[in-house]
């Protein structure tokens, strides 16, 4: 069965228009445990825009659920993620001026840096895993690199709808049986919501969806923690 990680990165979005430490990422942490998800996930955005360091300390010392860092493989964050030892870590690629996260690694271009970094953090036994495209060329990458996991990106199969969605639900799939046959932990996210889950929810040996913006804007209306447990029932 699938396993829900909760993105509460904006959370922090949300302090942060007033920088008045509330709401509190730790009490959101808590929300999300109670809601039933399986791992907390944060990106430590190089422009800080959102989670610091010193959530990333706190939700790792708190231990309040396995947390899975996503971050770009810049040496600044690299440190600290060496330090923290997150269960988890997601390489993912980062632009300044993006709104979000918006394609999966370029990782043949940088296979050197990634395949270091992750050699790295899987000294401190941080699973590893690399956002990509859904292509069978970027998993096999990835796993070249050593990755113990492909997150596939679901921003397209999410913006899209009728056939070119059903083309991008083929190409996730035809990612996926590609990164089992690699012996990788296969995770998925981007996008997901309340109505787009269940096919990508369905695909074979599905791990961790790991699911931010939707469940925190649904939050508004039904609290985090309810948020949480509708779409972790959904999973289930
Ligand atoms: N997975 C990765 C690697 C991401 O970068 C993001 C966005 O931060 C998510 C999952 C969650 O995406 P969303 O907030 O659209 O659910």
């Amino acid at each position: 069965m699938a396993k829900l990680g909760v993105n509460i990165d904006h959370v922090a979005t949300l302090r942060q228009a007033r920088r008045e430490g509330i709401p509190d990422i730790v009490k959101a942490a808590k929300a999300v445990a109670a809601g039933g998800a399986d791992s907390i996930t944060v990106h430590l955005r190089l422009d800080r825009r959102h989670i610091n360091e010193k959530d990333v300390y706190r939700l790792k010392n708190e231990d309040i659920l396995p947390l899975n860092l996503e971050m770009a493989a810049s040496g600044e964050i690299i440190e600290i993620a060496l330090d923290v030892r997150p269960a988890m870590v997601c390489i993912v690629p980062e632009k300044r001026q993006e709104l979000t996260t918006e394609g999966g690694l370029d990782v043949a271009s940088h296979r050197d840096l990634l395949r270091e970094t992750a050699s790295k953090l899987k000294e401190i036994e941080s699973e590893v895993s690399f956002f990509v495209d859904p292509s069978v060329e970027s998993v096999r990458e990835a796993a070249s690199c050593g990755a113990d996991a492909v997150e596939l990106h679901t921003g397209r199969y999410a913006n899209t709808s009728g056939s070119e969605r059903e083309a991008e639900l083929e190409k996730l799939k035809t990612a996926a049986a590609e990164t089992l046959k690699l012996g990788m932990k296969l995770n998925a996210g981007h996008g997901l919501n309340y109505d787009n889950l269940v096919p990508v929810r369905d695909i074979e040996g599905m791990n961790d969806l790991n699911i931010g913006y939707s469940i925190v804007c649904r939050s508004v209306f039904t609290g985090l923690e309810n948020a949480v447990r509708e779409m972790a029932e959904l999973i289930r």
